[in-house]
C-alpha cells in the first residue's frame, strides 16, 4: 500500500531562515489613500481579509516549517553509482544476511533458512529478520571491511551457518558479487550430520523500483534470476551447489505485498509434496503463483530459490552485472575462496595497523573478539530510505518529513535496526578509526536530515521494513525534543586525532557541513536554554504524568535516570550544560580549522567551561558533587490505589504518591552518570577539588565502582534499581553502560596526561577501569555469545537487548586506547 507522502519545500525569501522577518514580508502591502466612506469600508474589509490571509499564510508557514529542509547545499555530494565502491553492501542489518545497493529503491537480496524437522505450523522456525526470539546462541560478523567483503557466523541450535560475500569491481553498475552460505553441524553434535536443512535465497523489488525480475530455470541448473533495473542495468543471479549433497530444489516467483512481508509470502507458498503417492514428503515452494484474488497476470517482484541439502553443504550465489564484459571467470568455488582469503588477510593487517592489539600483547582470542566486534559495527551499517513522521506545536496531526536516504550504523540488529541520533555519534568514535571517509559520509547523511529550524529527528524510522519493527506510539518525532549532540564528540575526536588528514575533499565536505553545524548548535543553544542565565534544560519531560515514579527524560538519552521529581521550566540539567559546553568548544575548533570566525563559539565555550559558573549553577556543598536543579522531593512512592466501591476494576494500576511537598533545590541525594558529566566531558579543572572528589567517588565501591565498570546510579541513591512504573523496569538506574564508561576512561586518560595534582590518581584508576570493562565485556561474550546493551552491576552479566554492537563496540577503542 502506497502512502501519500507530501514534501513541502518552502523556500524563504533570499534564503533566510528567520521566521519573523519572513512573516512580516507578507504584511508590507501598498496602501492607497482612502477616498470616502465606501473606500474606507472596502479598505477595512480588504485589510481584514488580508489579515486573515496573512494569519493563515503564517500558520501554514509554521505548519510546514518543521518539514522544510535546511536551506543550504546538501553535505552528501556523491551517492549511488557515483561511489561505486560502496554501491553494493550488507546494508540490511535487520536481516541475518541481506545485500542491497545504496539506492533509494534498491533491489534487495537475502537469505532465509529452516530445518524441516523443527519447522512448526505457521512457519515458526524460518529465520529471516534478526529476532531475539529465534534464540540463536550466537551470530555476527567475524570480519567485515565495509567495502569489499564480510564473513559472518551464525549458530542456530546444533548447526552452524557461515555466510560471506565478496564484491568484484567491473562494468558501470557497481560490479559483481558472490555470496556463500555454508551449513554444518557443531563438532559436539556430529550425530546430526545428514540432517536436512533448507536455504532460501531471494531477490525482491521495492515497490518503487523501476525494472523487473524473472526466474531463470532450466532442467539442469538451479533456478536463478535475470532482470534489469534503472540503477543496476541488466543482471543475472546464478546459484551453484559447491559442496555436499543437494536433495531437492524448488522455487517461488510471485508478487509480494511489500518488503516487510517477504517471510509471510514464503510461508503461504510452502507446500508438502512427495514424488510417489505414499513416498516421503518434502516441503517445497509453489513455483509461479499469483496473489489470491488477482485478475490479470501480475509481474513477479519476489523470486525465491529453496535448496534442500543434507548437512554439511554449501552454495554460492553469483550476481553478474550486465555491463561487466571481461570478467576472467565465474566468481564461484575456488576463485571465490581465494578472493575471500585474500581480503581476510588484508583485513587482519589493517586491523593491527590501526588498533595494534598484537603489539599490546593481547591474546589471539581477544583479538578475534575485537575484530568481530569492530566488524559488527561496520557490518551493522545500513542504507535506509523513506520519510519520518514528525509533529510540531503547529501541526494538529503528524506530518511526513521529506523522503531521504540515511546511511548509518544501528545500535542493535535485532532490537534497534535503524538510525538513532545520539548512538550514532558514539559509533562514529570507533568507525572514524576504521575508515574516516565512511564516518564522514555517515555524518553527512545525518546532517542532510536537518530541517529549516536546525533540528534533526532523533530516531529514524525510514521504509516499510523499519516501520514494521516500531510500535506505533514511538513513530512520531517531535521537533521540541533534543538528544545529546554526540556528533560534536565525534567531530572533536576527528579534529584531535586526524587534523592533518582533513584536506582536499574532506575539507570541502566539512565546508558544506559547517552551516548545518552552526544551525544545530544554535538550535540547542536557543531551544534548550534554561531560565537561569547560562543554564540548560532538556525539554519534553511530562509534568502531568501520575504513573511514573520519576518522569522520564527520554531526550537526554538516559531515559529514566532520576531527575527533579516535579518537572518545571525552571529546572536545569548538568549533563546538557556539559554537552553544550563541549559542543561550543568543538565549534570553536571546527571554525578555526575552516578559518571561520570562531570568536562567538570560543566565548560561549569559555563562559560555560568556567568552573565558577558551573559550580554556581550545579555544585552542591552538602553532597560535594555536581547535580541537577529543580522542584524536587525524594519522598515519592508508587502505590496501588484503593478500588472504588462497586468498581469492576479491582486491580488498578500503580500511581505515584508524593509524601512531602517538593521544593526548589539541587537533586543531590542522587549520584550517578549525570553528576560526573563535568568530568566525562573533560571540563572540570585539573587542579580542582571537584576533580579530586569525582575521582574518589567513582573509585568508591559504595558509589559507582564495580568490577565490571562504572554503574549508572549509586546504590545510595533513592531510586537505585527501582522500577519507574509497573511496566518499566530500571534502565539507567544502576546498570553498567559502555558508552559512558568509554567517556570515563577517555577522561581518566586525559587527566592522567595534563598537569595537575591528581594525575597519578587518574592514571591508576584508568588502568583499573580499563581492565575491568574490557575483561567483563569479553567474558560475557564468551559466556553468552553476545555483546550486550548494558551489564548488571552486581554480576557483570549482559542485560537489555543483544546483540548490541552499537556503542558497546567502543570496547575495541578501549582495547586499542583510542580516545
Ligand atoms: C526462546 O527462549 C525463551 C526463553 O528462554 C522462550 O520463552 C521462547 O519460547 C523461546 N523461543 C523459541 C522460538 O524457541
Ligand atoms: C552439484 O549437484 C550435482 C547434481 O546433484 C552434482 O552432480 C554435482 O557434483 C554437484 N556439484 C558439486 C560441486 O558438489
Ligand atoms: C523435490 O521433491 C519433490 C517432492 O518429493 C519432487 O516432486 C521434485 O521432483 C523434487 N525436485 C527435485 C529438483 O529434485
Ligand atoms: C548561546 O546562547 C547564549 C544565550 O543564552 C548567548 O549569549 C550565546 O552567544 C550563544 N552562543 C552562541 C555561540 O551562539
Amino acid at each position: 500500500m502506497a502512502r501519500q507522502r507530501k514534501t513541502t519545500e518552502k523556500k524563504t525569501d533570499k534564503g533566510t531562515n528567520s521566521s519573523s522577518s519572513n512573516g512580516s514580508n507578507y504584511v508590507e502591502t501598498k496602501a492607497k489613500p482612502a477616498t470616502g466612506i465606501f473606500m474606507f469600508w472596502k479598505q477595512i474589509i480588504g485589510c481584514t481579509v488580508l489579515f486573515i490571509a496573512v494569519v493563515f499564510g503564517y500558520l501554514g508557514y509554521l505548519e510546514t516549517r518543521v518539514i522544510t529542509p535546511f536551506d543550504s547545499a546538501k553535505v552528501v555530494a556523491k551517492s549511488g553509482l557515483d561511489v561505486p565502491l560502496l554501491y553494493w553492501g550488507s546494508y540490511r542489518p535487520g536481516t541475518y544476511f541481506g545485500l542491497k545497493t545504496r539506492d533509494a529503491n534498491s533491489l534487495v537480496n537475502g537469505l532465509m533458512w529452516y530445518f524441516p524437522r523443527t519447522l512448526r505450523p505457521g512457519g515458526d522456525g524460518i529465520r529471516h529478520w534478526c529476532e531475539q526470539n529465534d534464540n540463536l546462541s550466537k551470530y555476527g560478523w567475524k570480519k567485515h571491511d565495509g567495502y569489499n567483503f564480510g564473513v559472518q557466523e551464525i549458530i542456530d541450535g546444533p548447526f552452524k551457518l557461515t555466510t560471506s560475500f565478496v564484491k568484484r569491481p567491473g562494468g558501470k553498475h557497481g560490479g559483481d558479487w558472490t555470496a556463500r552460505v555454508e551449513v554444518d553441524v557443531l563438532p559436539e553434535y556430529a550425530s546430526l550430520k545428514n540432517e536436512e536443512a533448507a536455504l532460501l535465497w531471494y531477490t525482491a523489488l521495492d515497490e518503487y523500483t523501476k525494472g523487473f525480475i524473472k526466474p531463470t530455470n532450466s532442467a539442469t541448473k538451479i533456478t536463478g534470476v535475470r532482470g534489469e533495473t534503472s540503477g543496476l542495468g541488466q543482471f543475472v543471479i546464478k546459484i551453484f551447489n559447491i559442496s555436499g549433497v543437494i536433495e531437492n530444489e524448488s522455487f517461488l516467483s510471485t508478487e509480494a505485498p511489500g518488503l516487510h512481508l517477504l517471510k509471510e509470502t514464503v510461508i503461504t507458498n510452502l507446500r508438502l509434496m512427495s514424488s510417489k503417492p505414499d513416498g516421503p514428503k518434502k516441503i517445497v515452494l509453489a513455483g509461479e503463483t499469483q496473489p489470491l484474488g488477482g485478475l490479470e497476470k501480475r509481474e513477479p517482484n519476489f523470486i525465491v530459490t529453496q535448496i534442500q541439502g543434507r548437512v554439511p553443504f554449501s552454495i554460492d550465489i553469483v550476481y553478474e552485472s550486465g555491463s561487466f564484459y571481461d570478467r576472467p571467470d565465474t566468481f564461484a568455488g575456488e576463485s571465490y575462496t581465494q578472493a575471500l582469503n585474500w581480503h581476510s588477510t588484508r583485513f587482519g593487517q589493517k586491523f593491527e595497523n590501526i588498533f595494534g592489539l598484537q603489539k599490546k600483547g593481547f591474546k589471539d582470542d581477544d583479538i578475534e573478539f575485537a575484530q568481530s566486534t569492530l566488524s559488527n559495527t561496520v557490518g551493522g551499517i545500513g542504507y535506509f530510505f523513506g520519510a519520518s513522521r514528525v509533529q510540531s506545536f503547529y501541526n494538529a496531526e503528524p506530518v511526513y518529513y521529506w523522503n531521504a536516504p540515511l546511511y548509518t550504523g544501528v545500535p542493535s540488529r535485532s532490537f534497534f535496526p535503524r538510525g538513532f541520533l545520539w548512538d550514532e555519534g558514539f559509533h562514529g568514535l570507533l568507525l572514524s578509526q576504521w575508515d574516516l571517509d565512511m564516518e564522514l559520509d555517515i555524518i553527512s547523511h545525518w546532517f542532510d536530515l536537518m530541517n529549516a529550524e536546525g533540528w534533526i529527528p532523533r530516531e529514524q524510522i525510514l521504509g516499510v521494513e523499519s516501520l514494521a519493527k516500531v510500535p506505533e506510539q514511538f513513530v512520531v518525532q517531535r521537533n521540541t525534543n533534543a538528544n545529546p549532540p554526540t556528533f560534536f564528540l565525534t567531530l572533536r575526536h576527528i579534529i584531535e586525532n586526524y587534523e592533518e588528514s582533513l584536506t582536499g575533499q574532506r575539507l570541502e565536505l566539512l565546508e558544506r557541513l559547517y552551516p548545518r553545524l552552526q544551525a544545530w548548535f544554535s538550535w540547542f543553544n536557543a531551544t534548550q536554554k534554561g531560565t537561569a542565565p547560562g543554564s540548560y534544560i532538556w525539554k519534553g519531560r511530562d509534568p502531568l504524568t501520575k504513573r511514573e515514579l520519576n518522569p522520564k527524560t527520554l531526550t537526554s538519552g538516559l531515559d529514566d535516570f532520576p531527575r527533579a521529581s516535579h518537572p518545571t521550566e525552571h529546572e536545569r540539567h548538568i549533563d546538557l550544560y556539559c554537552w553544550i559546553a563541549m559542543a561550543a568548544d568543538t565549534m570553536s575548533k571546527m571554525s578555526k580549522l575552516l578559518k571561520r570566525d570562531f570568536f562567538k563559539y570560543e566565548q560561549t565555550a569559555n563562559y560555560l567551561k568556567d568552573n565558577k559558573l558551573m559550580s554556581q549553577l550545579h555544585w552542591s556543598e552538602y553532597a560535594e558533587s555536581f547535580a541537577d536543579y529543580g522542584l524536587h522531593t525524594d519522598s515519592v512512592i508508587l502505590k496501588r490505589p484503593k478500588p472504588l466501591p462497586r468498581s469492576e476494576h479491582q486491580n488498578l494500576e500503580l500511581v505515584r504518591v508524593t509524601l512531602k511537598n517538593p521544593e526548589y533545590r539541587l537533586v543531590d541525594t542522587t549520584f550517578g552518570y549525570v553528576n560526573i558529566f563535568p568530568f566525562l566531558m573533560r571540563l572540570v579543572e585539573p587542579d580542582s577539588h571537584a576533580l579530586r572528589k569525582i575521582l574518589t567517588d567513582i573509585r568508591n565501591p559504595e558509589l559507582l565502582w564495580t568490577e565490571y565498570g562504572l554503574r549508572s546510579l549509586a546504590p545510595s541513591s533513592p531510586l537505585y534499581m527501582k522500577r519507574n512504573t509497573e511496566h518499566d523496569p530500571p534502565y539507567w538506574r544502576g546498570q553498567v553502560w559502555i558508552n559512558v564508561n568509554y567517556l570515563a576512561i577517555g577522561a581518566l586518560n586525559h587527566y592522567g596526561e595534563v598537569e595537575g595534582p591528581f594525575r597519578s590518581q587518574a592514571r591508576e584508576i584508568y588502568r583499573e577501569l580499563r581492565a575491568n570493562v574490557m575483561e567483563n565485556v569479553v567474558r560475557q561474550y564468551r559466556k553468552s555469545g553476545y555483546v550486550w546493551e548494558q551489564y548488571n552491576d552486581k554480576t557483570g552479566e549482559g542485560s537489555g537487548c543483544r546483540p548490541f554492537t552499537g556503542w558497546t563496540a567502543l570496547v575495541v577503542n578501549i582495547m586499542g586506547e583510542k580516545y
